[in-house]
């Protein structure tokens, strides 16, 4: 086996869905780009890792609630273009054409292009390693879309997109929370 250089060895980790994070501050509402995230346990408890360098970290930080959403592989230039620019001078919603939905348990926006939605409540900031813990309370799911690949970034600038699906939901009966 070759040896990767260890700044590369999170590559090996990262490839959850891009995500893209709303929130709202009064008024305005924002989008940014995120891969950083891991699911903590069921049913629905995640992680995400941002910062003060973001503009959106204020409005997550003070209003304490954001939305997930998961956007396909159709979209991934826009999802780029989010996560390259800031809601501190530009609309993003507007500049990429994504469209708000009301949620039902906050104020961050559902975005309606997006395959799967999920409405988070922040309950802990671990400020020493930029880490947010999010509680899930609602979550939506586009079946009607034809598109349903979604991307997953590597870290280097490339992506990769879903391919086949195989089930082992037999093999894995009791290690799978009820109900799934
Ligand atoms: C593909 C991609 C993935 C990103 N992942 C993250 C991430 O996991 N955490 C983070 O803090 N920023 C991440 N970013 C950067 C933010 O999305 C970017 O700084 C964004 O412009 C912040 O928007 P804001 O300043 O309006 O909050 C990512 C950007 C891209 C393009």
């Amino acid at each position: 086996m070759d040896q990767l250089a260890l700044t590369r060895a999170f590559t090996l980790l990262e490839s959850g869905p891009v995500i893209l994070l709303t929130t709202q501050d009064g008024e305005k509402s924002n989008i940014m780009t995120l891969t950083w995230s891991m699911v903590l346990d069921f049913p629905a408890s995640f992680a995400i890792s941002t910062g003060e360098w973001n503009y959106s970290y204020a409005a997550l930080s003070k209003n304490r609630e954001c939305t997930l959403a998961i956007p396909t592989v159709d979209l991934l230039d826009r999802v780029i273009g989010v996560g390259t620019c800031s809601g501190a001078d530009t609309n993003k919603f507007e500049k990429f054409g994504f469209s708000k939905k009301p949620a039902k348990y906050i104020q961050a926006p559902l975005i309606k292009e997006c395959v799967a939605n999920i409405e988070c409540k922040v309950v802990d900031m671990i400020e020493r390693y930029h880490i947010i813990v999010l509680e899930g309370l609602a979550a939506y799911y586009d079946h009607s879309r034809l598109e349903q690949r979604t991307c997953h970034a590597v870290g280097d600038g490339t992506f990769i997109v879903d391919g086949e699906r195989i089930d082992r939901r037999e093999m894995m009966k009791s290690k799978l929370p009820d109900g799934l």
